[in-house]
């Protein structure tokens, strides 16, 4: 499984990027505006940091204004991965550059039948927003089941990207059902690594080690 961070706060990419986990990174219209940084400015740095793939959204509507607004993004780097909002004018331009070899991410994916539509346009990733699914009661995880088997049922390229992710447990889902991606804030990825056992286990070796009285160098 892939770990996408879902930021645009460079200061986070950097540090997680420095453990050698980070595929890749995704940002919307809302982590750029919390960030308080240039689009193409902050696009640039973080696809400066990071190898893989970077997701930039397109925020006109129509089809030409997003050509015309994807051209600008393409143009920052080769890692831009296009998102597009799942619209009838989003899968067309979703179709028209995955066509020309483009990685494009289809947005705001809220059921199977739009996951179904994404794959038919030829999408390199869709994102379920499960958090938000959850959010009004629904079971955002049982969305990634359906999609993952009807991906299955004629072997679509597209790649699973869970998004909204809110918590530990729902990356520990996303793997399990096989999602491709998981795209993850800082704060969850940080909690990834955190057990207790881990800390007192760790406290409890350090203090034993003190008694001996050796030193490894
Ligand atoms: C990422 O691609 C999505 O835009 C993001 O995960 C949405 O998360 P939110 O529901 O927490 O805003």
């Amino acid at each position: 499984m892939k770990f996408f961070l879902d930021t645009a706060e460079i200061d986070d990419i950097r540090e997680l990027a420095a453990s050698g986990l980070v595929d890749g990174v995704t940002t919307n219209p809302s982590l750029i505006m919390k960030s308080g940084r240039d689009i193409f400015e902050v696009t640039r740095e973080i696809c400066d940091v990071v190898d893989g793939p970077v997701s930039a959204e397109a925020t006109a509507l129509d089809y030409d204004g997003i050509l015309r607004e994807a051209d600008k993004l393409y143009e920052i780097s080769d890692q831009i991965t296009l998102k597009v909002p799942l619209t009838v004018d989003g899968l067309k331009a979703c179709k028209y550059f995955t066509s020309q070899g483009r990685m494009v991410n289809v947005t705001l994916c809220f059921s199977a039948s739009q996951a179904l539509l994404a794959a038919k346009a030829g999408a390199t990733f869709i994102s379920p927003f499960i958090g938000r699914h959850d959010d009004i009661s629904q079971d955002g995880m049982a969305l990634i089941e359906d999609i993952r088997v009807i991906y299955d049922n004629y072997d679509f390229s597209t790649q699973i990207l869970v998004a909204s992710i809110r918590h530990p447990l729902h990356v520990v889902d996303a793997a399990r059902i096989g999602a491709d991606v998981a795209t993850i804030p800082p704060a969850v990825m940080h909690k990834l690594f955190k057990h207790p056992l881990t800390d007192n286990g760790l406290d409890a070796f350090l203090k034993d080690w003190e008694k001996t009285g050796q030193s490894i160098l």
